[in-house]
């Protein structure tokens, strides 16, 4: 996995906040030092600037970045589900309001030379995918990371929500030639049921395919997801979205139990040794 890049920590001004889907938004703020260096997969923590309710900073994946009129990449996107304190507080800021702001931090995912990417994705667990599906079709490239712009034929995201208003991104998505297919819940968009079975029918078609798996969202959907490509023999890797206090190594609020080459477990911090770590070494 790729080392995480030197941190910046800093105060940002918020450029827009918009709704973009049922309690979701996207938030953009401008951060050349960490718009150049963010990789996909890698995380930042934010805080409310002057607000000490919540005091601790939040995690949020890369969604993307954004370049300015000379095509240097100086904005980052977050998008995020209003869930609880942070994030119903966010989802009022608006344009010149500030955040403290730390990042990039994390491994970020490492992709192999494969034919295809499948993306599954679970609710808001869709956030760290249009800049990897972007990455690997070679249509952008984050930081100075020899894995950018590589060119692939294929990159799919199966995404699943609860209900139709929740689906979030899905023009992103298609307009960056992610081929996405969306399950639901209750039925009310796309296939009726887990994002699981539709990755086990995606393998199937893709039997031929070098295929490389990668998973975020709920722990019980991504062991589910790790469960299937275990039987149909792709690697996974999954991007774990554990609590995180510090986001630095220094709490270790944040661990997941991590098998060992001995076969024993011991603790990671996810903040520091992941998100992302190959499926199979997660006790879950
Ligand atoms: C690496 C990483 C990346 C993340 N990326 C995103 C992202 O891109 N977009 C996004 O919306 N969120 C993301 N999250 C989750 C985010 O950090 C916050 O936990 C979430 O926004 C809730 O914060 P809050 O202050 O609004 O809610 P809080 O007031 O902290 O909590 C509200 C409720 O949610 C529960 N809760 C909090 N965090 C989690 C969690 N991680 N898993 C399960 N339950 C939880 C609490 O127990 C509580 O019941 C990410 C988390 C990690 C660790
Ligand atoms: S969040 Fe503090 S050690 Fe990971």
């Amino acid at each position: 996995m790729p080392l995480a890049l030197e941190a910046t920590q800093t105060t940002v001004s918020i450029i827009e906040n918009v709704q973009i889907a049922a309690r979701t938004y996207r938030v953009r703020f401008e951060c050349p030092a960490i718009a150049e260096s963010i990789l996909p997969g890698q995380f930042l923590m934010l805080r409310l600037a002057g607000c000490d309710d919540p005091l601790l900073g939040r995690a949020f994946a890369l969604y993307d970045t954004v370049d300015d009129a000379s095509g240097r990449a100086t904005m980052v996107d977050v998008v995020y589900l209003v869930m609880g304190k942070m994030t119903s507080r966010l989802a009022r800021f608006r344009p010149r309001q500030q955040l403290d702001v730390w990042g990039p931090l994390g491994n970020g995912f490492e992709l192999p030379e494969v034919d295809r990417l499948i993306m599954v994705a679970g609710g808001i667990g869709q956030t760290p995918f249009l800049a990897l599906g972007k990455e690997f079709l070679g249509h952008r490239a984050y930081g100075n990371s020899p894995q950018s712009a590589v060119h692939r034929e294929t990159a799919t995201l199966l995404y699943g929500v609860r209900t139709a208003d929740l689906l979030a991104g899905e023009h992103d998505f298609r307009s960056a030639g992610i081929d996405l297919r969306v399950a639901s819940d209750d039925g009310s968009v796309g296939h009726r049921g887990f994002v699981t079975e539709l990755l086990a029918e995606v393998l199937d078609e893709t039997a031929d395919e070098q295929c490389q798996v990668v998973c975020c969202g709920p722990e019980v959907m991504m062991e589910r997801a790790a469960e299937v490509c275990v039987k149909a023999g792709v690697p996974c890797q999954v991007s774990l979205e554990t609590p995180m206090a510090c986001g630095i190594g220094i709490c270790f609020s944040c661990v997941a139990r991590v098998r060992q080459d001995d076969g024993t477990w011991d603790y990671r911090r996810t903040c520091v040794e992941g998100p992302v770590f190959d499926a199979e070494c997660i006790e879950w």
